[in-house]
């Protein structure tokens, strides 16, 4: 449920901003909620456009990522090539230290393939909590989601009200094609993770992220295992 206050401003937004490039959306925002737009990057394509735009637009647009203590070395590679080509600093969530060793105490460190109860056990305390921990007290979450990345993201809207951690959403290429990616990407030399090159569209944890096969769909190789669940970890509710 959209909260009144929320529902109002989404729907001036989308409306207002519906053809603007989003280094002007971006300006704007930042204007209207100084130290309160955050930008999530898990250094995927999509997140790589966008702290593209943010740092040679000059935006005050803070920058972070999530940690998860099981990223693929392809992915820090390309968080240090990242920092190494643009001035900015990116802000880091760790899971809670006391959480983990319970849970890998308790589980061991594949717990997640053993049921999908385990594994949004594993993806609560390694994202979900420290994403709310990174937007507490903030007012606009961007985020690199696009409409063509699995059928539940074509129903996003470019802002969105998201009710659980009550900020506005604001997915700036939502209705970028993988072409136009690909394009930003190359005409500005922007450092990509190099997993894109070798069938992996969607990357997340490396235990549960696999490359996905001619035909196969976006998300396919994420916990490529569980077949009814939907392949969601939390961090983007499929209704918010
Ligand atoms: S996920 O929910 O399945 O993991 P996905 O990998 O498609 O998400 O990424 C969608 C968007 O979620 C990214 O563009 C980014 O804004 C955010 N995101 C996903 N994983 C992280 C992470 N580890 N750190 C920060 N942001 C993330
Ligand atoms: Fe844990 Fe896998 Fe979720 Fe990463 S994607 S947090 S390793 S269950």
């Amino acid at each position: 449920m959209m909260s009144e206050n929320g529902g109002k401003t989404i729907a001036e937004l989308n409306n207002k901003f519906s053809n603007s490039d989003p280094e002007v959306v971006l300006k704007k925002l930042s204007e209207t909620y100084p130290q309160q737009v955050v930008f999530s990057s898990s250094f995927g394509l999509e997140d790589q456009v966008i702290t593209d735009i943010i740092s040679t637009s000059g935006v005050t647009v803070e920058v972070f990522t999530i940690d998860t203590g099981r990223l693929f070395p392809e992915t820090y590679k390309t968080w240090q090539r990242t920092l190494e080509k643009y001035n900015i600093s990116i802000k880091v969530y760790y899971p809670e230290p006391a959480l983990l060793e319970e849970m890998l105490g308790r589980k061991g460190p594949f717990s997640f393939y053993e049921s999908v109860e385990n594994r949004l056990e594993c993806c609560h305390i390694r994202k979900v909590l420290p994403l709310q921990r990174a937007l507490q007290g903030k007012k606009v979450w961007v985020t690199g989601l696009r409409a063509e990345q699995s059928e539940n993201r074509k129903n996003l809207s470019l802002f969105q009200w998201d009710s659980v951690h009550q900020v506005i959403k604001y997915n700036p290429l939502l209705t970028w094609s993988t072409e136009d990616i690909r394009r930003f990407i190359s005409s500005r030399n922007v450092p990509y993770n190099s997993l894109h090159d070798k069938g992996f569209p969607s990357i997340g944890c490396q235990p549960c992220t696999r490359a996905i096969r001619e035909g196969e769909n976006f998300r396919a190789g994420r916990w490529w295992w569980e077949n009814n669940s939907s392949k969601e970890c939390g961090l983007h509710p499929v209704s918010s």
